[in-house]
């Protein structure tokens, strides 16, 4: 489409605008993007902020069509507004060329007649470092599609990153899946964003030692590279800055023991990237990248090398710029360390996976203290909504619950930053947790019966939200929390005016419950239910002494 001239020479910064236009007529801000903001970065979807109540499916879960009819209805009935499901190479090109679109329409079908989203995640090239999502013609042909090599020569289950034809054919197949969602889907916009490939990295000692790789080790770091880390010195990692020698030339020389890493890092990205830019210029969704996670004592190698792990995010950020935010599947216990690693400037915090066990309250904390667009337990598929009266409600359908009642609240609160969180567990290094907000500091310690001073809860977690000046919404469990004025912001006496447990009804909060006497320690204390996750509005108020 060209702009008439005259427009041009008027108004020159038209062609900006011009320039935003897309995808066949589709205006690029019309689609699903995230929109900058520093720490409080948003996905907007028609327009409009949006979160996230996702769960991402197991990994068999999605491989027919007659899967979706049974459990998306279930999703939707736990609340979850999205679900995030595998896309695989081999089922959607099982013939080189001949591509296959129809288990997806399905499931793009009954996630519309159940009122919910979807991610796609491309099981491509990669998928836990393997390559068991690639075709049989792909995984059958090693000299068209090379494998990582081992320290001893063995070529291993993973495709190597320097595999040209590999490239060329992910990239193709991952184009042909955003052109077909972007016929069926640009309308209406069911599919909301892409995962591309999954958990990246090299497993096994050091790096992949194909020839191709040994050739580039053994040369200077590329000067993209070293371009590119130079001008973000400010953003690079701790562990990356202690290694990175910008004086150096070959990799050893300028990454040192963190060398290897780096250059797989410096593979993956290139790949991802060139994959991602292909998918986008058919439809360009915002996509991610998702990483493994290292338990406490794992070396490079025993977790995948070279994906996009938090020391090395800078590496990504360098070289793929189709790759719009990294995302941590978090399964270790230390939650909030793994999410403020990921905080880093204009990165959303999105989880594409999270332990089931801990994750109502690692949401709750994920939303309101990290300012999330997004959580999701992994296998949510696992779940079950109630069968029937006095059956019980997963935790993770009450957060998301409680969550849809603030849906309208809760974007503008987390972009104003009005919104906390926090979670404790019986075995938390701290017994209490405190957040300040307007002015008032919340002190959090798990409920204890208060005859034998015995926990009520293992696990507690909170998400504050304040909607006007000492007025907050809680949503949470097991919390038994004190509020008193800040004395970093004054000397005022500070007390609690009300409390009350509402829930939502069309516009209006219903109260169902005003917690005084007994439940509120005489006025002192918000006591949450031990068990059920519940929304409590709670007003305070303060004055001179
Ligand atoms: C992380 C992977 O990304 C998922 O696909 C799944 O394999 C889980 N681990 C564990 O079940």
């Amino acid at each position: 489409m060209r702009a008439p001239a005259n427009l041009i020479r008027n108004r020159p910064w038209a062609l900006l605008g011009l320039a935003a236009l897309s995808v066949a007529g589709t205006h690029a801000a019309d689609l699903p993007h995230v929109r900058a903001g520093d720490g409080a970065e948003q996905l907007l979807v028609h327009g409009q902020p949006f979160l996230i109540r996702g769960g991402e499916l197991g990994n068999s879960s999605a491989g027919t069509a007659a899967q979706a009819d049974a459990i998306l209805p279930a999703m939707a009935r736990l609340h979850l507004n999205t679900v995030l499901m595998p896309v695989a190479w081999e089922q959607v090109e099982p013939k080189e060329g001949a591509f296959e679109f129809g288990i997806l329409d399905h499931w793009i079908d009954i996630a519309r007649q159940q009122q919910l989203h979807l991610v796609l995640l491309w099981f491509g090239t990669w998928k836990n470092a393997f390559s068991e999502y690639a075709p049989d013609w792909v995984k059958a042909d090693m000299k068209r599609f090379p494998r990582a090599q081992s320290a001893h020569g063995v070529p291993l289950e993973i495709l190597s990153t320097f595999g040209t034809e590999t490239l060329r054919a992910d990239s193709r197949a991952f184009r042909s899946l955003m052109a077909h969602v972007r016929e069926k889907d640009r309308e209406r916009q069911t599919v909301l964003m892409v995962q591309v490939e999954n958990e990246m990295g090299y497993l096994g000692p050091g790096r992949d030692r194909s020839p191709e790789a040994d050739r580039e080790f053994d040369g200077p770091v590329p000067r993209e590279l070293m371009a590119g880390l130079a001008a973000r010195r400010t953003e690079l990692s701790p562990e990356l800055a202690a290694h990175f020698n910008p004086r150096g030339g070959v990799w050893r020389e300028v990454f040192g023991e963190a060398a290897n890493e780096v250059f797989m890092a410096w593979r993956y990205a290139l790949f991802v990237n060139s994959v991602a830019e292909a998918g986008k210029k058919e439809y360009p969704l915002p996509m991610y990248v998702n990483a493994q996670l290292p338990s406490s004592m794992e070396r490079p190698g025993e977790y995948p090398s070279g994906g996009p792990h938090p020391y090395y995010l800078a590496v990504y950020r360098a070289m793929a710029p189709a790759i719009d935010f990294y995302a941590p599947d978090i399964y270790w216990p230390e939650f909030e360390y793994w999410v403020k690693r990921y905080q880093v400037h204009g990165n959303p915090i999105f989880i594409p996976e999270a332990k089931m066990d801990s994750a109502p309250w690692n949401a709750l904390y994920a939303y309101g203290a990290a300012r999330a667009i997004g959580f999701c337990p992994f296998g949510i598929d696992s779940l079950r909504p109630p069968a029937g009266p006095g059956d019980s409600e997963p935790a993770i359908m009450q957060v998301y619950a409680a969550l849809s009642n603030l849906e309208d609240m809760l974007p503008v609160a987390q972009n104003a930053g009005r919104t906390r969180g926090l979670v404790l567990h019986a075995n938390s290094p701290r017994a209490s947790q405190s957040v300040a907000l307007d002015g008032y500091v919340f002190e959090a310690s798990l409920s204890r019966a208060w005859s034998t001073g015995s926990l009520l809860a293992h696990d507690g977690g909170m998400l504050l939200i304040e909607s006007r000046p000492d007025e907050f919404f809680v949503v949470g469990s097991g919390l038994t929390v004190k509020m008193s004025r800040d004395p970093d912001t004054d000397a005022q006496m500070s007390g609690i005016a009300s409390i009350e447990e509402v829930s939502r009804a069309g516009a209006e909060w219903v109260v169902s419950a005003r917690l005084n006497g007994d439940q509120s320690n005489q006025g002192r204390q918000l006591t949450m239910d031990p068990r059920n996750i519940r929304t409590y509005r709670v007003r305070l108020y303060s004055g001179p002494q």
